[in-house]
């Protein structure tokens, strides 16, 4: 039985990882602290400033997202709200999905729950991976999404990026090589690599990064704001449980002691 359920699960995992939608590109790892309170205050404003003009997180509240992050609500509703949403409002848009869909081509989806149903690496790899696509109707095509509806929205943080030719090292057998003599890595042309046109953003590649793991560190924490709060429950009930063994086993002794 064991080894039947795990044949099947051995047969579905491509499907799963294609349902994953990954389309067999290789996703860029991303690791994220949800305790990192500045990493989730910049992803916040990053989503508000460069986000909220077409997606909502309509599941949020601001006021939840302010004490959740440490942001005082004078701070929240001055840098963070740009409607004349109340702080006690949920975060939706002005934008109806007809409109989107006339501008885009596909209505831009509700953004609080993506991070479960996408993974953290889709959205740290999709959100750096859009490129200049003179075909498509807005000029941008993605990686991981292909032709997506979405334009390159953060083409001034990131700059201009395109498909292009670079040298990237030689791998064989999943191994990537070296010199031996002098150790230095084995390179060579290939002509499918994403390349940014330099100083073409404001921001350099790593502070981009940064800029996008933050942002998907706040998306994590959009998707399931409770986490945090769980991880700490299950500290004391752990905790209760230890104690709790002590007067269990103490008790077990007390009944057992008159019958050996
Ligand atoms: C100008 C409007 C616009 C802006 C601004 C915008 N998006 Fe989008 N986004 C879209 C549209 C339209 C789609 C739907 C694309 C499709 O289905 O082809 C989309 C799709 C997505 C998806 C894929 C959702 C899914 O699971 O299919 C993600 C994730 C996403 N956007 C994240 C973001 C983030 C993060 C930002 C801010 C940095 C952002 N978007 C800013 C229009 C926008």
């Amino acid at each position: 039985m064991r080894k039947l359920f795990a044949a099947f699960v051995v047969a579905a995992l491509p499907v799963l990882s294609w349902a994953a939608g990954g389309h067999g590109v290789e996703l860029d790892k991303v690791e994220i602290d949800l305790a990192d309170k500045a990493a989730l205050q910049d992803g916040a404003r990053t989503f508000a400033n460069y986000c909220m003009g077409c997606h909502s997180a309509k599941f949020q509240r601001y006021e939840r997202v302010a004490s959740d992050l440490g942001i005082p609500e004078e701070v929240m509703l001055e840098n963070l709200v740009f409607t004349d949403a109340k702080i006690g409002d949920h975060m939706t848009i002005g934008m109806t999905t007809e409109d989107a869909k006339r501008w885009f081509g596909a209505a831009p989806p509700d953004l609080t729950l993506v991070a479960r149903v996408r993974g953290n690496d889709w959205l740290y790899t999709y959100l750096r991976t859009f490129y200049d696509d003179p075909a498509r109707p807005l000029g941008a095509n993605n990686v991981v999404f292909p032709n997506v509806g979405m334009p390159n929205v953060l083409v001034g943080l990131q700059g201009r990026q395109y498909m292009g030719c670079k040298q990237v090292q030689v791998v064989e057998n999943g191994k990537r090589q070296f010199d031996p003599l002098t150790g230095t890595p084995l390179t060579h042309e290939a002509c499918d690599q994403l390349v940014i046109e330099p100083n073409s953003g404001t921001l350099s590649e790593a502070q981009f990064d940064e800029k996008i793991q933050n942002l998907v560190t706040f998306l994590a924490y959009s998707a399931n704001p409770v986490k945090l709060q769980s991880q700490r429950i299950g500290t004391y009930v752990l905790l209760y449980l230890a104690f709790f063994f002590v007067f269990a086993y103490l008790l077990k002794r007390e009944y057992w002691k008159d019958v050996h």
